[in-house]
């Protein structure tokens, strides 16, 4: 078809003449204006692609691709998403970055497939440089439930203050930095959702010049969103720190992480987790079971666990064993079970010896009765 004749059909058409009369006039026959028709249409679909990745950020965009990727349980292929949003696979390539890079979710790729997946890979130990000799002396906390109401910001900031004036430099929290939301906790929530909650940390969460956090994540609470929609949240959290000028908070790994203290013939192995479970009723109980059934030669120096929200410190299997409290309130959840809350922190001091075993140590807590008595105490010591 000439081009001349093509453009007077083109013009018929978005003009709307039937396609009766644009045959007898332009004189082509149906076949000849079916595949002009075809050949509009692919071109249409074209531009329209080309207008589409103006906005790899587009919320509509990334929502459609979302629910095309977690219905896609066993992995999906670029061209297919692709396929699905109308896109070039070079932006489809860039929504993915975009959700991994800029959202959090934990897509991960195998070959040439994708898959958005709960399980993070292991991360290593922490390395942490000491003086040898010395004691080292560093905060440990666990359990803030930030954005929770019961959440106990008062202690935890007392709790700062004391680790500023002693010269600590490094605090060790064992998971649950925030509550997370779960239909359980949704009307306890000062903040919803993984950006909020992540924006409360990098707002409240307190910060001291010199003072370093090193956070791990579990499974329950901040753990939710990375087993029901796949989000590297503690990876998410130290982000949105970082964005809001805060690089003390660091996130270290996911249920387990070892820190290292390195001496000069070997290394102080300090295990923090955050395990899972409901609280026994002997207090030492869970660390009892946990260092029973550490194997041999995979023994830490010290363990530190949280999620009990309890108190303890004890020694076996020559591992200091410390659970530390926790800094929020008896939650409904938690009265309805019979479950305590051990409110306060803790500071650990260890005298090191040469190849990293421990010569000397002590443990110290710092316990809070519930919020009301220290509201009604402060105002005591406001008005003498
Ligand atoms: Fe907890």
């Amino acid at each position: 078809m000439e081009l001349n004749l093509e453009k007077q059909i083109i013009s018929d058409i978005v003009a709307g003449v039937s396609p009766k009369k644009i045959c007898k006039t332009r004189g082509v026959s149906r076949s000849a204006l079916y595949r002009l028709k075809k050949k509009m249409k692919k071109e249409g679909n074209q531009a329209a692609v080309k207008e589409k990745v103006i906005r790899i950020d587009d919320p509509i965009l990334r929502s459609d691709a979302l629910k095309f990727i977690s219905r896609k349980k066993k992995g999906f292929l670029i061209s297919d998403l692709a396929k699905k949003l109308n896109v070039s696979m070079e932006d489809a390539s860039k929504i993915v970055q975009h959700l991994s890079h800029h959202d959090g979710y934990n897509l991960v790729q195998k070959g040439n497939q994708w898959c958005l997946i709960s399980e993070l890979p292991p991360t290593k130990p922490l390395n942490l440089n000491v003086l040898l000799g010395d004691i080292h002396s560093f905060g440990v906390i666990s359990d803030t439930h930030l954005c929770n109401k019961y959440a106990r910001l008062d202690a935890l900031e007392a709790a700062y203050d004391f680790y500023a004036k002693e010269g600590i430099t490094s605090v060790f929290h064992a998971g649950n930095i925030i509550d997370g939301q779960f239909k359980y906790n949704m009307y306890e929530l000062e903040a919803h959702g993984v950006h909020d909650q992540a924006l409360y940390v990098a707002e409240h969460y307190p910060q001291r010049k010199g003072i370093t956090t090193y956070f791990i994540t579990g499974t329950c609470h901040e753990g939710w969103y990375q087993d029901r929609e796949g989000i590297k949240i503690g990876w998410y959290i130290q982000k949105v720190c970082e964005d809001h000028g805060r690089s003390d908070m660091v996130h270290i790994g996911h249920v387990q992480q070892d820190i290292l203290l390195k001496q000069k013939l070997g290394n102080t192995r300090i295990r923090l987790m955050h395990p899972g479970g409901g609280t026994p009723y002997a207090l030492s109980y869970p660390s009892q079971k946990m260092v029973e059934s550490f194997q041999g030669g995979d023994k830490p120096h010290v363990l530190i666990m949280g999620h009990y929200h309890k108190f303890d410190y004890n020694y076996q299997r020559e591992v200091l064993c410390i659970m530390p409290g926790c800094l929020e309130d008896q939650t409904v959840f938690m009265r309805k079970n019979k479950l305590a809350a051990h409110v306060g922190f803790c500071k650990v001091s260890l005298g090191l010896r040469v190849d990293g075993t421990i010569g000397r140590s002590a443990v110290e807590f710092f316990p809070f009765y519930d919020a009301k008595y220290h509201r009604k105490l402060n105002e005591f010591e406001l008005s003498e």
